[in-house]
């Protein structure tokens, strides 16, 4: 039996006037449509409708978290355009899918910056800044997928013109620095903080080798904002080890080809296909394992929310943490056969095969024993 916590609609009706929130009242009161799903096969071409408040056209897609913190929405400015100025007392972090054009931020004290994106653009609109998206193309339009944290921020005050029309300006967060949103950033550890990123696509990364098969890896910290960001790369031929956490995470594919496993716990996994553009975001406390099919490496941005983080006394995400020891995270040595056997055979459709010899040997080495064989330190 699926184990998707539908219940009967008796039950349902009870909770029906809870369902609606100001947030989503507030979305369709712009004219727009809801796609509710978990995976977009490609956000450069999922339809758009008409958007007269921005000037433009857009789609919100929600989920699970979009109730209590993060939502996320796709946007096109049309040719020549540009899209209405606006501000808010919500964050927004935004990654370009198609186009070139330009955005100038400024606030109440007068200070304003401009700078200019590509398709692969990475950046992070600061807090209450009025702000204004133009596109660079006369000929083409230019397109962004942008996550916010804009659901708790209306639910809490339920007032429209409160949220997007207050004069406040937040200096820690943005105060006019001419370089605000220049391509350099300071590197702390796994974490670059930068406002801008020029080419999320091609940004060397970190070795990161908790997540397996030796991949890179980026964390961000963007516009001085509480939602966190990262970069994951893998190699050909590799695969991710399967973890688990809160809902939120937009995984949204950079390049590369390849599949994406998601299941709650006690079903069998359910496979969603990817390539450059697709988005997957992975319901509540579900599973998910990334895999590699192609004949490129794979990388994906995940645009988060604290939300998304269960984490352990030390602070450290569970999702690193190996299940053996309480984390959420399975190792490759508990992982069950079919998921290499199905690997195996979507690499060989390929013309491919696994390289993973050198990541199930090299997690050996730091492998916690297994509950049960620590219990027993003679077994
Ligand atoms: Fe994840």
């Amino acid at each position: 039996m699926s184990k998707d916590a539908i219940v009967s609609q008796e039950l349902a009706n009870k909770f029906a006037t809870e369902k609606e929130t100001p947030y989503t009242r507030w979305v369709r009161d712009e004219g727009l449509e809801i796609i509710s799903g978990h995976w977009v096969p490609d956000l450069r071409t999922v339809d758009l409708k008409p958007w007269p408040r921005r000037g433009g056209s857009g789609v919100f897609i929600n989920h699970d978290a979009s109730r209590t913190s993060n939502d996320c929405y796709v946007c096109e400015i049309p040719p020549g355009g540009e899209l209405t100025v606006q501000r808010q007392l919500c964050e927004e972090m935004i990654l370009v899918l198609d186009g070139q054009g330009s955005t100038t931020v400024w606030n109440d004290a007068g200070a304003r910056v401009t700078f200019e994106w590509k398709a692969g653009s990475l950046f992070a609109i600061p807090l209450n800044t009025r702000y204004q998206h133009f596109n660079g193309s006369g000929q083409n339009p230019a397109r962004y997928v942008a996550v916010t944290n804009l659901p708790p921020v209306l639910n809490l005050f339920e007032d429209v013109d409160f949220v997007f029309n207050t004069s406040h300006d937040f200096p820690s967060r943005f105060n006019g620095e001419p370089d605000y949103f220049s391509n350099e950033g300071v590197q702390k550890g796994l974490l670059l903080e930068t406002n801008f990123v020029a080419d999320a696509v091609n940004l060397p990364l970190i070795e990161a080798k908790e997540r397996g098969a030796g991949g890179g890896h980026i964390r961000f910290s963007m516009a001085k904002g509480s939602m966190n960001s990262h970069i994951s790369q893998f190699p050909i031929g590799t695969y991710k080890k399967a973890h688990r956490h809160g809902p939120g995470a937009h995984v949204i594919i950079l390049s590369g080809e390849g599949f994406s496993l998601m299941w709650p716990e006690g079903e069998e996994p359910r496979r969603y296909e990817w390539r450059a553009g697709a988005m997957i975001v992975p319901p509540n406390m579900w599973y998910h394992q990334h895999f590699n099919t192609g004949s490129t490496p794979a990388r994906y941005l995940a645009f988060k929310h604290e939300t998304v983080s269960v984490r352990n006394a030390q602070g450290v995400p569970k999702a690193w943490i190996s299940q053996r020891i309480g984390g959420d995270q399975i190792d490759y040595a508990d992982e069950s056969h079919e998921v290499r056997d199905m690997f195996a055979k979507a690499l060989a459709e390929h013309g491919l095969q696994p390289a993973m010899d050198t990541a199930y040997e090299s997690e050996l080495a730091d492998l916690p024993p297994k509950p049960d064989q620590a219990a027993t330190p003679n077994a």
